[in-house]
Parts: structure tokens; C-alpha cells; sequence
């Protein structure tokens, strides 16, 4: 028997990589005050996300999602807005004009601020500080002040979402992702490398596409597709308490909504069965996720549906694969068959960052070959067992920054210290992203004609 949920029913619960805050009392009162700030979403348009997430896990669409590991206050910026949204712009025509596919584009930003650590402390030169968790909760610098968590910082991480949000939308929906300024979301410092040279081809054949189309009469003005575009934003519902607070009763349907975003997933740490994490996502009617790295055993993972997604619902639940390069191909086809053989209906997503971080020197990296041999392995794990290699999760940025080793810039250990400036893992820049976006563009041409070919022998 499943007991009743409320949006706060997960403090009865075991908790993982929880903060702790010295002052309880402020940290209520910081609550309440976020209780009464207006939501950032709607529920409607969560439902919309849950919609086209049901076209992903039929097999008609592609979900690109991406955005910084984590966002930061220091870096809170117009312009890095509007680079990140300019390179999935990028990447999701590549993918929908390149593979003819739809792709349903979600932000990890505009509250990615809380991150889960492997250590509760962190120690150089022989002093130990608790970790830094995300600008949210604490702050980087290695002080013993900025590391106390303080709950004001939930307030600050409100605000930016609320700023970052409403350009987004307004880039989305105000002309800027006008399909006929597709050659302008060029970065400055893209321009000039090869996958300039190819983005810009593409360009050009997609140019002629709407010369051909405003020909036939459908233009910017009649069609409203080729002017605006659908942008959702994502986060990992890590600090609950954040969380709840931007919890509300949808008076449309009377169902529960987290308004902090469109989409939340909980991380590989914090998805135990019977934890706070699953416990709060259960009772959303927003579009959640997880994570599934090496560990997940099929058994948890149908169990961890059952909670999540009991009517089996389309488009409610994403699983997100981080199985790293060397271990796709041997732990991701059981869990793909335990959910076809219950009859689960999921997006299945894969995260091709988290499974591959290494050191190099004193940097976490990530080389781009090993990223992009987990996407291929994906691809082809998927293609064995006939399901649909429904999306990609990304920990990206527009910034020309030096993070993941390789791709076509060459980038080498050597280089990582030029301009490494994540807040915590490390990110593809823009030129890698559109490189990989790509690659990926070719598996989903692949996988088209393969089920266009299928469905022609079979009529
Ligand atoms: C993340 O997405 O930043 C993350 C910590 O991932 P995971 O939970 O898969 O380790
Ligand atoms: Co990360």
C-alpha cells in the first residue's frame, strides 16, 4: 500500500546529500517567503513538454537537453544565455533538418544550481571544508564561511531562474529562433572551423527549404513554427526544499505541479526506492526523470517505474542512461528489455557525460571520443533490441571554453587550464556540441530509413 503523498511527505523520509543548515529557523523562513513567490512555469506547459515527450517514446521525435553542470551566480549573464540557447537552436537543426526528425529542446538551466557530491568534504593542503553543493545551497571558494550553507542563496537562485526564464522566452517565442536567422546564431568563435563550414551548408539548404515554402505561401507570418519554437527548462530536483516551496495546487486540473521547472529528474545517488528524492518526483505532475548509472539492476528499475509512472502514462517518465563508454553495450540492453517486457512506456535518454569523467592533472575532464563512443554505443544498443534511442542530456555551454578533451579543436590535457571555468564538471563548448550534434544527426537518418525500410516490407 502506497502511502499518501504531499508536497512534503518526503521529509518523512531517509535523505541523501542533504545540506546542513545551521539555522533552521531562517531556513523556514526563507521557505514560506518562496511559497508566496509567484510560480515559474505553468502547469500547462508541463503537460505540453509531457505531450511531446509521448512522441519521443513512440518513436517520432528526439529529445536534446543540455546546459551547464551547474549554473552559477558569478556567470549570470545575458550574453551566456543567450549563447547556450543559440547552440541548441544550433544543434536541434542540425538534428531536425539533418535526420528530418522533431526534436523537443529542453534547457538544464534556470535552476541547476544544487549539486550531488561524492564526498560530504573536500580537503586540500591538509584543511577540510564541507563541499561545495552549487551555488544554491553554499558558495565555491574554499573558506569555512562560504561554505555554510545559507537558505538566502534559494532566494538569489529564484531570482536569476525568474530573469533567465523570461528571456528564454522571449528569444523563443520573439523572433530570434526565426528559422530564417539560422545562419546568424552563429558564435563568433565557431566561425571559420569545419563544423562552421558544414552548419553553414546546412544553412544554405535550409534557406532554399523556405524560399521553396514562402513560395507555396507559408512564411514567418502565416506559419508560426518557422517563427518561434518550443524551449522547456529542466534541473535535478535535488534541494527539496527549494523544490517544495514552488510546489502548487494547478487549478486547472487540481493536481500538484513543481513550478520551479517544465522537467526534474533525480541523479544516480539520490534515487534510492524508499528516499525523499523518488518520494517528492512521485506526487509531480510534471515530466520527471532519472538517472540510471552501472549500478541500476532491472528489479530496481521496474520498481522505480511503478513509483514513478504507475498508470504508465507517456511522456511522464524519462530514464537517462550514464553508463559510461566501456559499459553501454553489457548494462543497458537488460534494462531495456525488463521495460519491453512489462510493457513500460518510457523515453529513453542517454546521458553520455556523467559515465565518463576522468583526471587529467588536477582537472575533472572528459574526452570528447569517449563521449561520443557512449552515443554511438546507445545508438547501436537501441538498434539491437528495435527501441527507439529517444534522446540526448548534455553538459554543455555556449562559452568557448577548454573542459573536454579532443574533438575537432584538438583539445589536449595540456590546454584544459586555458579557460576551464565549469563550476563542476566539465562541459563540451559549442564547437564540440555542434560536432557531436552531427554525428548524431547521421544515427538518426539511420534509424529513420531502417523503420521506413521495416515498415515497407512488412506492408
Ligand atoms: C548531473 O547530472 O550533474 C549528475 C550529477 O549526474 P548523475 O546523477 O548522473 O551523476
Ligand atoms: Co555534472
Amino acid at each position: 500500500m502506497v502511502e499518501k503523498w504531499s508536497p512534503d511527505s518526503w521529509r518523512r523520509k531517509p535523505i541523501q546529500q542533504v545540506p546542513e543548515y545551521p539555522d533552521p529557523a531562517k531556513l523556514a523562513a526563507i521557505e514560506d517567503q518562496l511559497r508566496n513567490y509567484p510560480p515559474l512555469v505553468f502547469a500547462g506547459e508541463a503537460r505540453r513538454l509531457k505531450l511531446a515527450l509521448a512522441r519521443v517514446a513512440e518513436g517520432k521525435a528526439f529529445l536534446l537537453q543540455g546546459g551547464d553542470c551547474a549554473e552559477s551566480f558569478a556567470e549570470f549573464h545575458p550574453n551566456n544565455i543567450r549563447d547556450m540557447f543559440r547552440v541548441l537552436l544550433q544543434m536541434a537543426v542540425v538534428l531536425t533538418f539533418g535526420a528530418a526528425c522533431p526534436v523537443v529542446k529542453v534547457g538544464r538551466l534556470a535552476g541547476q544550481f544544487a549539486k550531488p557530491r561524492s564526498a560530504p568534504t573536500e580537503t586540500i593542503d591538509g584543511i577540510t571544508l564541507p563541499a561545495y553543493r552549487g551555488d544554491m545551497v553554499n558558495g565555491m571558494e574554499f573558506t569555512p564561511e562560504a561554505r555554510i550553507p545559507d537558505p538566502e542563496r534559494m532566494v538569489r537562485a529564484y531570482n536569476q531562474s525568474a530573469a533567465t526564464l523570461n528571456l528564454l522566452r522571449a528569444f523563443a517565442q520573439g523572433g530570434y529562433a526565426d528559422l530564417h536567422k539560422v545562419h546568424q546564431w552563429t558564435l563568433g568563435f565557431v566561425a571559420g572551423s569545419q563544423q562552421s563550414e558544414r552548419y553553414q551548408d546546412l544553412a544554405n539548404r535550409l534557406d532554399e527549404t523556405l524560399a521553396f515554402m514562402e513560395a507555396c505561401g507559408l512564411t514567418s507570418e502565416t506559419t508560426p513554427q518557422i517563427r518561434e519554437t518550443d524551449f522547456f527548462t529542466s534541473h535535478e530536483a535535488l534541494l527539496l526544499n527549494y523544490e517544495q516551496a514552488l510546489t502548487r495546487i494547478d487549478s486547472t486540473t487540481g493536481d500538484w505541479y513543481d513550478c520551479s521547472a517544465h522537467a526534474l529528474w533525480v541523479g544516480d545517488r539520490t534515487r534510492a526506492l524508499d528516499g525523499a528524492h523518488v518520494e517528492f518526483l512521485r506526487g509531480v505532475g510534471n515530466p520527471v526523470g532519472f538517472k540510471a548509472g552501472p549500478s541500476m539492476t532491472p528489479d530496481d528499475l521496474l520498481r522505480l517505474i511503478d513509483l514513478l509512472n504507475p498508470h504508465n502514462e507517456p511522456g511522464r517518465l524519462t530514464v537517462i542512461s550514464r553508463m559510461g563508454a566501456d559499459q553501454v553495450a553489457a548494462k543497458l540492453p537488460p534494462l531495456i528489455r525488463a521495460v519491453q517486457r512489462e510493457g513500460r512506456v518510457v523515453v529513453w535518454a542517454c546521458d553520455p557525460m556523467h559515465g565518463n569523467t576522468v583526471k587529467a592533472g588536477d582537472y575533472k575532464t572528459r574526452s570528447f571520443d569517449r563521449i561520443l563512443a557512449e552515443v554511438r554505443g546507445y545508438f547501436a544498443v537501441h538498434r539491437a533490441e528495435g527501441t527507439h534511442a529517444g534522446g540526448l542530456h548534455f553538459e554543455m555551454t555556449g562559452q568557448d571554453v577548454t573542459e573536454c578533451i579532443g574533438g575537432a579543436q584538438a583539445i589536449t590535457p595540456a590546454r584544459l587550464g586555458d579557460r576551464y571555468h565549469t563550476h563542476c564538471d566539465p562541459r563540451l563548448n559549442a564547437n564540440q556540441a555542434l560536432e557531436i550534434a552531427f554525428l548524431i544527426a547521421e544515427a538518426l537518418k539511420d534509424e529513420r530509413l531502417r523503420v521506413r525500410r521495416l515498415a515497407s516490407l512488412a506492408s
